[in-house]
């Protein structure tokens, strides 16, 4: 039964580690481009390797999200998810939709907003296949008395992410893009609220695995899981302040968000930390691979808190709107927090002992040292960039480009041995995952 089941996600975590490397190769082409702008531009000009590679990575979070809850939301309920055909085409229509999407963008077809760059017409079914998801959850379990609290972490998110989206798509209709505040208002509130809403789904999946680790339901029913999702919840609502920080709104919605999401970040940091000091050592070793995975994100919470907090000081704020510190705080949260946690739950489905230990060691260490240095490189790019744009007297563009070489250059070295890196454990993780599959077709 459990090969049946496993069966069913298996090809989301093929689908987004294959996404995965498609962005990592447009990062890294994308920060050569930084140090040599003419690098490949006949072929791919950095208007289009950006959204390359910032939807690819995207997709690679929503993805392994979704194989996650799905392997996870089996395992709780200790059967199959209630619609199998359903799920099966949830997978193509994603599929078949960010193929499309990244075909687009080759073809140099745009028309979207950040992040979500492509076509407004792929909105349709990243929708439509989104709805099949919440169905399938939604009604694979039974009873929604007495769960614990990822389970109410998944529900919650998964219908916050269709309200959000559904939001942040609203500037196609004129009423909402006709007043700029207005739509500039409710495009970064349903940005923030988007990843509040997928950070549901994949601290939901890291409360589980860390009980699964455990072997007890300590964190799922404890009141600082519950007081974790509840600030998930009002993070969703009020989304992040720095979104909306240099637009003229309502300073108390500001500072309720910062509130909110810096609390949010405090307690998931605690909760890994604890979880952390109760393991013993053979439970940490039965699972040694996730394991790894959740302590650095754990230490990538600190980090991007402190970072998040730094940036929410006005007086610093102005120097580093618009700079590549809020590039380093992206990336810091997106790789180091969410894509370390969606290994951890990738490698669940992996067992150790199927795996190459000496390429996962080299790999895993490669992308250790190499990620803080990426992150410093970017800080202290925007750090001078920002120093640079608050001088009334200032040196013109292109000479103050020309003393962010270094930085740049670090950024484009430790960006390859960060690609390096995690190409390694992608391929382990691949390799693992076509045996798993095939080997359970032969069932
Ligand atoms: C799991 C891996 C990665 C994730 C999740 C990720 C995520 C992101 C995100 C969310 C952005 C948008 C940032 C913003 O606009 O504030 C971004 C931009 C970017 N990333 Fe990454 N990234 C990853 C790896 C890399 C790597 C390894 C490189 C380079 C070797 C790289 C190079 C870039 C570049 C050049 C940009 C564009 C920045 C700009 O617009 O100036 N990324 N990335």
């Amino acid at each position: 039964m459990e090969l049946y089941r496993n069966k069913l996600s298996i090809p989301f975590f093929i689908l987004s580690l294959a996404l995965l490397m498609i962005g990592l190769t447009f990062g890294f082409i994308g920060s050569v481009q930084y140090l040599v702008p003419d690098f490949l531009k006949e072929w791919i000009s950095f208007d289009k390797v950006r959204p390359l590679h910032v939807s690819s990575v995207v997709f690679w979070i929503l993805v392994t999200a979704m194989g996650s809850v799905i392997t996870f939301l089996q395992e709780h309920i200790g059967g199959s998810i209630k619609y199998p055909p359903l799920l099966k085409a949830q997978f193509w229509v994603f599929a078949i939709t960010f193929l499309l999407i990244i075909i687009s963008y080759f073809l140099g077809i745009f028309g979207g907003r950040e992040y979500w760059e492509f076509h407004p017409y792929f909105a349709f079914p990243i929708a439509f296949g989104w709805l099949l998801f919440i169905i399938n959850v939604f009604s694979s379990i039974k009873n929604f008395r007495n769960q614990p609290v990822y389970v109410w972490m998944w529900l919650t998110g998964l219908v916050f992410f269709l309200f959000t989206y559904i939001e942040s798509n609203l500037w196609q209709i004129l009423w909402f893009r006709k007043e700029i505040i207005h739509d500039m208002t409710i495009q970064w509130k349903s940005y923030g609220s988007l990843v509040g809403s997928w950070n549901m789904l994949i601290y939901g999946s890291s409360i589980y695995l860390m009980d699964k680790i455990s072997g007890n339901q300590k964190y799922s029913y404890s009141s600082i899981a519950f007081a974790l999702y509840f600030l998930g919840l009002l993070n969703g609502m009020f989304n992040w302040g720095h979104h909306i920080y240099t637009l003229p709104t309502h300073h108390f919605v500001k500072h309720i968000a910062y509130i909110i999401s810096m609390t949010e970040l405090i307690l998931i940091a605690r909760i890994i930390y604890l979880w952390k000091d109760s393991l013993t050592t053979a439970k940490m070793h039965k699972h040694l691979r996730s394991y790894q995975f959740i302590i650095a994100a754990d230490v990538w919470v600190f980090i991007t808190l402190i970072l998040a907090i730094l940036m929410s000081i006005p007086a610093l704020n102005v120097y580093m709107h618009g700079t590549h510190v809020v590039v380093a705080h992206t990336m810091g949260a997106t790789i180091g927090i969410n894509t370390m946690l969606l290994f951890a739950y990738i490698f669940d489905v992996i067992k150790d002992s199927t795996i190459n230990e000496k390429i996962f060691k080299i790999g895993y260490r490669i992308i250790q040292i190499s990620l803080p240095i990426f992150f410093l490189s970017l800080l202290s790019a925007g750090i001078y960039k920002g120093f640079w744009q608050m001088q009334e007297q200032h040196l013109i563009y292109g000479s103050m480009l020309k003393k962010l070489k270094p930085a740049f250059l670090l950024f484009s070295s430790s960006g390859f041995f960060l690609v390096l890196g995690f190409f390694m454990i992608i391929f382990i993780a691949l390799k693992s995952l076509l045996f798993i599959y095939s080997s359970k077709n032969k069932i």
